[in-house]
């Protein structure tokens, strides 16, 4: 295990800007993690397949990327069979092994990109379904007690691109493993509009290919285009406020969310007439304007300043804020676009 110094991060994010980090290491098995947790340094961040980050400068501290590989399948139910994950396993290639296995339920979740040890941390989720629906457990190591404990689902703290791993457990946990449990009877989940049209009985295969289909056809390629999927969440905004606006707007996209209303971002952004603008080398992708592509050069501060316009107009013209989904870490740790623009 090798620590190296002044590492430009740009190859291990899927925005693909430029930032440095004062150490960093990869690690491919549990020893070497807890060894690379011994290393002192005032601060560090855990790296899966860095497609919800944005590094805004460079990091002070020490950076540990997670390439903990292999996967253990447990067939011995009746109902169901448990596969025990390694966190560093690419998602996207895990869901297609799954479909080669024959074990049905995840082809909703095809091509998110990133590793399975980031997938319960904002609770992941695509046309209909999200990662807890399948979250059997979490193992997580303590980075103080170097202990791995399981976390049931419950004690994950799922909720909309959100759990536990945000919040309590932020700086505290490292996830090595996820447990995921599928259903040997398999049910299709093809409620969410690009799916209805499949027919009586699409097989798990043809709502796979048709999951591809259609994000190839809406999000750009973070290998082509550097992006880091939806920059913002949905926003969830109680009735009083959706009555208000929906008045003025009786064609918005809304989602029942408990007691109130989620709305959809790309939509927002789409009416302030925002799709395709750039800011230096960062531009509202002209397919979804929920994502901010790289178009080459850009810089993270090109990134912020462009997320900043977004939320600014979208709060001018709707009165609805806009908080972003994508991870924003500053010299010293995770930080917000607020604090950011704060400077
Ligand atoms: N819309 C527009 N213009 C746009 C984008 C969207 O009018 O530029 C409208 C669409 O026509 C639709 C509505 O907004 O009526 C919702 O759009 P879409 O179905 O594309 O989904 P989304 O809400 O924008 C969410 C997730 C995506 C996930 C899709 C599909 C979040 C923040 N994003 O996007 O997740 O793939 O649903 O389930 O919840 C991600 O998290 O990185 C991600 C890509």
């Amino acid at each position: 295990m090798q620590i190296l110094k002044n590492h430009n991060l740009k190859p291990y994010t899927s925005f693909g800007v430029n930032a440095y980090a004062a150490q960093f290491v990869t690690v491919t098995t549990l020893t070497q993690l807890k060894l690379a947790l011994a290393i002192p340094t005032p601060q560090r961040v855990i790296l899966g397949g860095g497609s919800n980050l944005l590094f805004c400068a460079d990091f002070a501290g020490l950076v540990i990327r997670i390439c903990l590989t292999g996967i253990s399948v447990n067939e011995s139910a009746d109902d169901t069979v448990s596969l025990h994950v390694a966190a560093g396993e690419n998602w996207h290639e895990f869901v297609q092994w799954t479909l080669a296995q024959g074990y049905d339920g995840l082809e909703n979740l095809a091509l998110i990109p990133g590793v399975i040890g980031a997938a319960p941390v904002q609770n992941i989720g695509a046309y209909g379904v999200e990662l807890k629906d399948f979250c059997d457990y979490v193992d997580v190591l303590d980075s103080e007690t170097l202990t791995v404990r399981r976390y049931t689902p419950e004690e994950c703290q799922f909720g909309y691109r959100d759990s536990i791993f945000k919040h309590e457990l932020k700086d505290s946990a490292v996830i090595t493993a996820v447990g995921i449990k599928l259903a040997k009877a398999w049910v299709a989940k093809i409620n969410y509009g690009p799916l209805a049209n499949l027919g009586k009985n699409p097989s798990a295969l043809t709502i796979f290919k048709q999951v591809c289909l259609t994000r190839q056809q809406k999000l750009p390629d973070p290998n082509k285009l550097g992006n880091a999927g939806s920059f913002f969440k949905n926003p969830i905004i109680n009735k009083a406020r959706f009555n208000a606006i929906v008045a003025k707007h009786p064609s918005m996209p809304h989602y029942p969310a408990g007691e109130n209303i989620k709305l959809a971002a790309g939509w927002l952004i789409d009416q302030c007439e925002l799709k395709g603008y750039q800011l230096g080398g960062a531009q509202v992708h002209t397919e979804q304007a929920l994502v901010i592509v790289n178009t080459g050069l850009a810089t993270a501060a090109d990134i912020v300043a462009l997320a900043k316009h977004i939320q600014t107009t979208v709060q001018t013209r709707f009165g609805v804020e806009l908080h972003h989904e994508v991870r924003f870490m500053g010299q010293h740790g995770e930080t917000s676009l607020a604090e950011v623009c704060r400077g």
